[in-house]
């Protein structure tokens, strides 16, 4: 298995144990692109939220993602088109009626042109009138450093036994690094340094209305009740 094999294998890991307990994204996704019969995942990694949204109704959902090994684990489903791309340089056609940006992806990128070409890229596939829904996150704004620490102990029958998540932060001037070690039996099967940008530097209604777009409204989304730092944008494509 590759690194990036093992990544992606504990990214479903890490979720499947973390996010039981904190929230459930995927349902508000659902019923929020109920009216669209053809919607884009951006950053659809393992197809978490992708595959929810192909199974709730008979439909188009094209998932998107630069990692080969996630976009690998995305369960086959009817209506679901796993695409290996760059949410910079969409390698896509045609007229979406709706597109998501789910679980803080848009913060992985770290510049603002980076973000700033995603977003245009998202308005050109995009029907006029289609809607984007940008899920980010405000926690990492107050993310303080730390050494390394335990974060998750849990079995993994896919790696043969319990896994040890271990991680540290580096806060930066705009965004933090996390740096994140997997072990088994005291041997790190593989580890990743995730950067973050913050919520405060995104700028994003601004860089939202410079790429085509109207946003109609900025909500808490799915963390009303249990994760008061999320935040989603809603906007529409102008003609
Ligand atoms: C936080 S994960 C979200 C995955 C999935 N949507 C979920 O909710 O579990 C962010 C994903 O964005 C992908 N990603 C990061 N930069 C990207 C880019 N420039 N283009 C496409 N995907 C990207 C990563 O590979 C990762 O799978």
């Amino acid at each position: 298995m590759t690194p990036a094999q093992w990544e992606a294998l504990l990214y479903d890991w890490h979720n499947a144990h973390r996010l039981r307990r904190q929230r459930d994204d995927t349902a508000y996704w659902t019923r929020l692109t109920e009216p669209h019969d053809s919607v884009l995942v951006l950053g659809a990694g393992t197809g978490r939220v992708a595959g929810a949204l192909a199974r709730s109704a008979e439909r188009r959902v094209t998932a998107v993602d630069l990692s080969r090994e996630r976009l690998a684990r995305i369960p086959r489903t009817p209506g679901l088109h796993p695409v290996c791309g760059d949410m910079r340089r969409l390698p896509l056609q045609g007229l979406h009626s709706a597109a998501v940006i789910p679980y803080s992806t848009l913060q992985l990128l770290l510049t603002p042109e980076d973000r700033e070409r995603a977003l245009r890229e998202t308005a050109r596939v995009l029907a006029p009138d289609g809607s984007v829904h940008i899920d980010v996150s405000e926690s990492f704004d107050s993310r303080s450093e730390t050494d390394w620490q335990l974060s998750l102990a849990e079995p993994c029958p896919e790696a043969g036994g319990p896994v040890e998540e271990w991680e540290r932060s580096r806060p930066h001037a705009d965004h933090v690094a996390i740096e994140k070690q997997f072990r088994r039996a005291g041997r790190v099967l593989t580890e990743v340094t995730e950067r973050w940008v913050y919520h405060r530097a995104l700028d994003l209604a601004e860089v939202l209305a410079r790429t085509g777009f109207e946003l109609l409204g900025i909500d808490r989304g799915y963390g009303r009740d249990s994760s008061p730092h999320r935040l989603v944008y809603h906007a529409r494509r102008r003609h």
